[in-house]
């Protein structure tokens, strides 16, 4: 056990958990090859060829659609002797030859020619060698899982509370078609990748990390509510625990969204098809899911490692350990498969300006990351973390309590404990 739960309302991480190299095997183990992790989205890979090579889960792999129009995962080892079989980052391939001696295989995995075939004895087979895949791959809404184990649960099971959340990022799109913007943003994070899930959907912090952020938009005109007394400022919505270890701060939202609402800093001149974006959604959801897509923001943690941050634009964000105290970074912003070139402009600002990695936010989170990781080097000596916010409380938690936060490490223990 790497948490202490007890009846005087003490919960505790252990650090360990975020330093020591043994904790980190263990979770390649029993976290990333037993959880549907995220690869991708649909919409990456639109026309028969299309791939993306990407490491999931420590593995190369290639997320692609084959020639029948089926999104598949290859895992991108040659069969031969292992070789990377595509070193593109991305692109259309009719087939995928391996530099090393040759051998190609077509867009669907099959092994299609093996140079100087006829050296090999009898009994040698190709159809025995096409690119493998793991055991399990599926989609929710156009976001792609894989599973490496294959007595998993099915991804909709999985999923549980948190399919509400994708549903609610589907339901801005009118045709129910969301697809990623070209481009993607990566950067690396010299700290253990669980910060990022606990920064991703913090609100504790957002008071002191983020005075910059905040000061730009009050200066901007964008009207904050007053915090009651004794209250934080972002207390303005709710922390949820949405069972397997996923969670969500659901908050009023105040940074306004590129979706259906304006705030002054979009420019008056993206005023009116904000106005008509959000008449769409009314007319189409009913006045209130239109509310409930609109006025509030939501970051979603899918455990263990993809993060949905549904507000001033839609990003999704995952995040890939390479070491204790080291993390890879990808984040995609997400849009309305209809949407015109001035909402998309307004979206693709705001993705930068607060979730970017030179926007208002990252770059003060980063730097509080990589200091909490910098403290670690003394776990041995300080080994608890404090996570207790909001333990005392009956009924609903507060976005700056913290019970969405021990509900994914209650289940990063309980895998971890096995
Ligand atoms: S390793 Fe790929 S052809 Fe030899
Ligand atoms: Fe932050």
């Amino acid at each position: 056990m790497r948490l202490v739960v007890n009846e005087s309302l003490r919960f505790e991480v252990h650090r360990s958990a975020l330093a020591d190299p043994a904790v980190h095997e263990l979770e390649s183990r029993r976290i990333f090859e037993r959880c549907w992790i995220y690869v991708g989205h649909e919409s990456e890979v639109r026309a028969p060829g299309d791939f993306k090579t990407r490491s999931v889960a420590g593995r190369p792999v290639i997320f692609c659609r084959d020639s029948a129009g089926r999104v598949r995962v290859f895992l991108n080892t040659c069969r031969h002797r292992g070789t990377l079989v595509c070193r593109e980052r991305e692109g259309n391939a009719e087939r995928y030859t391996c530099f090393y001696h040759g051998w190609t295989y077509d867009r669907d995995g099959a092994l299609y020619a093996v140079p100087g075939q006829g050296a090999y004895p009898p009994g040698f087979d190709k159809n025995e060698l096409a690119l493998k895949e793991p055991p399990k791959v599926a989609a929710y809404r156009g976001f792609v899982f894989l599973n490496f184990d294959a007595g998993a649960v099915s991804l909709d099971e999985y999923l549980a509370g948190a399919r509400e959340y994708i549903d609610l990022v589907a339901e801005q799109s009118p045709s129910g078609e969301m697809e990623v913007i070209r481009g993607t943003q990566e950067y690396d994070i010299k700290a253990n990748w669980k910060l990022l899930v606990e920064n991703s959907f913090d609100d504790y912090h957002l008071l002191s990390t983020h005075s910059t952020w905040l000061n730009y938009l009050k200066n901007a005109g964008v009207e904050m509510k007053r915090p009651a007394k004794g209250e934080m400022l972002p207390a303005h919505g709710v922390g949820k625990d949405l069972g397997n270890g996923h969670g969500v701060v659901d908050n009023v939202n105040f940074r306004g969204r590129p979706v259906a609402r304006w705030i002054p800093i979009y420019g008056e001149a993206a005023k009116p098809e904000i106005e008509r974006i959000r008449a769409e959604l009314v007319r189409r959801l009913g006045e209130k899911r239109a509310a409930r897509v609109a006025d509030t923001n939501r970051n979603l943690i899918v455990f263990p490692n993809l993060v949905l941050n549904d507000g001033s634009s839609v990003t999704i964000r995952t995040f890939q350990p390479l070491a204790p105290d080291r993390m890879r970074v990808s984040a995609w912003a997400l849009g309305p498969k209809e949407e015109s070139a001035t909402a998309r402009a307004v979206r693709l600002d705001s993705f930068l300006t607060f979730y970017g990695p030179g926007g208002f936010a990252t770059p003060d989170d980063i730097e509080a990351l990589e200091a909490v990781q910098a403290g670690m080097a003394a776990w041995r000596e300080v080994p608890w973390s404090v996570m207790s916010r909001g333990m005392a409380k009956q009924g609903e938690q507060l976005n700056t309590d913290e019970l969405h936060l021990r509900a994914f490490w209650i289940q990063w223990d309980k895998l971890i404990s096995r």
